[in-house]
């Protein structure tokens, strides 16, 4: 005989199952007092504001939170492969925050130079940006959720980012910044971009916004490193770049085992990239597609590098890269014209200054 499920441990009551519609409400009754059988356990919550999230149309096919995706068999031997390969890999170069709060705790605001204030004014701008993992993880999994791997991976990913945030949050308190006081717990939560199925497009260009969103990371906190004076914000920066760095190579990983297992893969992912960076349309000049796509706080650090001068080095450094990513991961598949490819992903100034004044 079944096993009765508490509602709160299954993930569906439908009048289908025998259960009154106002069951449907489940959350609102004590949860010890509702139950449903094992076998109720395969599709999804209905009720209250989840219904009208989960009925939103979606550019992906399938309501969020539902698509079903393939995972390996038990006895595959790429079961949780990259899974297992990138943990070990993550963890052995895992740092601890409190190494880098005793770090921070030695800093003497006083002693930052003109260069440190500039760069410490981007990555205050950043961090909020990075402080919106759970939306993005949250708008990942509603298109991946039962893709197992890359969920676990997700959650391992997002939780690195929040860390960014974190690390910046205690330098920006330490030295002084005004933008300690957008760290603050409501303001994050005000600033979180939220929940939005569309936000990742599809699954491949779930991929491709992560592929080329950490090879922007990884420039971006590489240059913004080799700008500051002040070691211990030099050291933080170099920390976080190469966490980005294990990111991207997560996510080109995870492109190539998709690409491997299934020919239509690559065709269906290169439809999308042509999608994400309008390719049959004019460029319009804007910030290029990114996880923190958005965020004002993404318009807002765009603008500061910009206004400080270390986007031509972080974007002609990340282009480069991007290219060559996209050519190991679609070799001679992608029909794409490099030149169309670059310039629709170098913002222009004045267009960035009229998306933050409409935002
Ligand atoms: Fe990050
Ligand atoms: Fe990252």
């Amino acid at each position: 005989m079944d096993r009765p499920r508490l509602c709160c441990e299954s993930s569906h009551i439908t009048p289908s199952h025998g259960f009154p519609r106002a069951l449907e409400s489940c959350y609102r009754l004590p949860r010890r007092l509702v139950v449903t059988p094992a076998a109720a356990i395969h599709d999804f919550p209905k009720h209250g504001r989840e219904e009208a999230r989960l009925s939103q149309e979606t550019t992906f096919g399938a309501a969020p939170f539902r698509k079903l995706l393939p995972n390996a068999r038990p006895e595959a031997p790429d079961n949780w492969s990259l899974y297992d390969r990138f943990l070990d890999l993550c963890e052995a170069h895992r740092w601890k925050m409190a190494d880098v709060r005793s770090e921070i705790e030695t800093v003497d605001p006083a002693s930052l130079s003109a260069r440190d204030l500039q760069v410490i004014d981007c990555v205050a701008e950043v961090a909020v940006v990075e402080g919106n993992a759970p939306s993005i993880v949250v708008n990942q999994l509603a298109i991946m959720l039962y893709d197992a791997e890359f969920a676990s991976w997700a959650t391992y990913q997002a939780g690195e980012e929040q860390k960014h945030f974190h690390c910046v949050r205690h330098y920006c308190r330490r030295v002084g910044h005004p933008m300690a006081a957008e760290h603050g717990e409501a303001k994050l939560a005000e600033r979180q971009k939220g929940f939005d199925p569309n936000d990742f497009q599809d699954e491949f260009a779930l991929v491709l916004i992560n592929i080329l969103g950490e090879t922007l990371n990884i420039h971006l906190y590489q240059v913004l490193a080799g700008a500051a004076d002040e070691p211990v914000l030099k050291g933080l920066l170099q920390r976080i770049a190469r966490d980005e760095r294990r990111h991207q190579q997560w996510f080109v990983a995870y492109f190539l085992k998709r690409a491997g297992q299934d020919p239509a893969f690559v065709p269906s992912a290169l439809a999308s990239l042509k999608r994400m960076l309008r390719i049959d349309s004019a460029p319009d000049r804007g910030a290029q597609q990114h996880q923190g796509t958005g965020v004002e706080n993404y318009l807002q650090a765009t603008e500061k590098v910009m206004r400080y001068g270390y986007s031509l080095q972080i974007i002609t450094r990340t282009v480069d890269e991007q290219w060559r990513v996209l050519q190991e991961c679609f070799g001679a598949a992608l029909d794409i014209d490099r030149r169309q490819f670059v310039v629709r992903q170098m913002a222009r100034p004045d267009k960035i200054a009229a998306q933050i004044s409409a935002t």
